[in-house]
């Protein structure tokens, strides 16, 4: 539910009687470039509307008090004796980001939160990492610290790799901290040089949530991230100098993948031609060729389901359904995969019919009822003042 950073401030004062500062951190679609960023290769993801709220306010104690009105529990730690081990409910992201912060020498303080969360739970839009971020911001900004926004990304992806248990790559958190309104990210995840790709004026991007949900951390995604590594280790007795699929170029591949185990050759070559085809779709973007664009997209959905097999029934069945809708200009799977959203170009003037006409023939298919939600690209992470 959209909630003004007025009420959640009243809602603050009312629950801890004191005056919070309030920290906004987005979610995410990713255009092209999926399962790559942990690879070192490319990935072009845009921030989006939907946002995750931090409201804090400093304590004189060392409790750190975490609290939703939408998501059950509340939670209370001691700063100094921060668990260890993930409690295993959505606090983890708060806390995960509070023991790397002290790790790393910024010592959380105590402190009052309240979260209020917009980004939809487990459909592949990066709930976590808006939390994270929103979190990161919040934390640091009652300890009087700051740090760079791609910092802030870094660790709170360390958060989710080393606390939660989900290793995930760097891409939600960054545009989440580093998205910029009307723009795609194209991101080299391995130097995290970046670089804005205008969404060409008059095309909106429409998002189609699937409603089956994904859980990251339920074994696949990090099952497909151990295949990759295997693949590496391949590639380097060919080829020394490789150190992650980003190394491996088309005719490397192209000279060995018969013999590498048949998985493994797989989820290889999607890598490999899905960081090129990032590239390419941020020409695309960027020349508003969206014939190339839809071309561009359509491949990467056939390759995560046929190659890196991370698409599910509904994914396809909506991703097949947007084909041949006026003002269809590209759509595939976003995000992780196995349930979750797809992302669709559609050219504004069709956009608001494209989301009704998808919904009902999803609907038709699956008897399952979807969201659709229209979005414009968006600013990343920063206090709302
Ligand atoms: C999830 C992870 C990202 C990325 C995608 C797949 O969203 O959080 O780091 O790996 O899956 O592209």
């Amino acid at each position: 539910m959209p909630l003004n950073s007025g009420e959640l401030a009243k809602r603050f004062e009312k629950r801890f009687a004191d005056h919070p500062r309030i920290f906004r951190a987005p979610g995410r679609v990713n255009l092209i470039g999926e399962h790559t960023d942990y690879n070192d290769g490319f990935v072009m993801p845009a921030a989006v509307a939907f946002s995750t709220y931090v409201a804090i306010a400093k304590r004189l104690d060392h409790k750190l008090l975490i609290h939703s009105e939408e998501i059950p529990g509340s939670f209370e730690f001691d700063i100094d004796h921060l668990p260890e081990q993930r409690p295993g409910a959505w606090c983890d992201y708060v806390l995960g980001v509070a023991a790397v912060l002290h790790q790393r020498g910024h010592k959380p303080h105590g402190a009052n939160l309240l979260v209020h969360g917009e980004v939809p739970i487990g459909a592949g839009l990066s709930s976590s990492a808006a939390l994270e971020v929103a979190s990161a911001l919040a934390l640091m900004s009652v300890a009087d610290r700051q740090l760079p926004l791609p910092d802030v990304a870094q660790l709170c992806r360390q958060a989710e790799n080393s606390f939660v248990g989900a290793r995930v790559g760097i891409m939600d958190q960054f545009v989440s901290c580093m998205g910029r309104a009307g723009h795609a990210l194209l991101l080299d995840c391995r130097s995290l040089e970046f670089q804005p790709v205008p969404i060409p004026a008059g095309v909106r991007l429409v998002v189609c949530n699937t409603m089956v949900k994904h859980d990251l951390a339920s074994g696949a995604y990090n099952t497909r991230r151990e295949e990759c590594e295997e693949s590496v280790k391949y590639f380097q007795k060919w080829s020394p100098t490789v150190r992650a699929l980003r190394d491996v170029s088309a005719e490397l591949l192209e000279r060995h993948v018969r013999e590498l185990p048949a998985t493994i050759a797989k989820r290889a070559i999607h890598v490999v031609r899905e960081n090129q085809r990032t590239l390419d779709a941020a020409h695309a973007l960027t020349v508003s060729d969206l014939d190339r664009m839809k071309k561009l997209m359509r491949d990467s959905h056939a390759s995560l389901r046929d190659l890196y097999e991370v698409s599910c029934r509904e994914l396809d069945i909506m991703v097949d359904a947007a084909e041949g809708l006026p003002g269809y200009c590209g759509g595939r799977m976003t995000g992780g995969g196995f349930g979750g959203c797809t992302v669709n170009l559609v050219r504004e003037e069709h956009a608001a019919d494209f989301t009704q006409t998808i919904a009902e023939l999803y609907r038709q298919r699956t008897g399952i009822n979807p969201d659709v939600y229209l979005c414009t690209a968006e600013d990343g992470a920063g206090e709302i003042t």
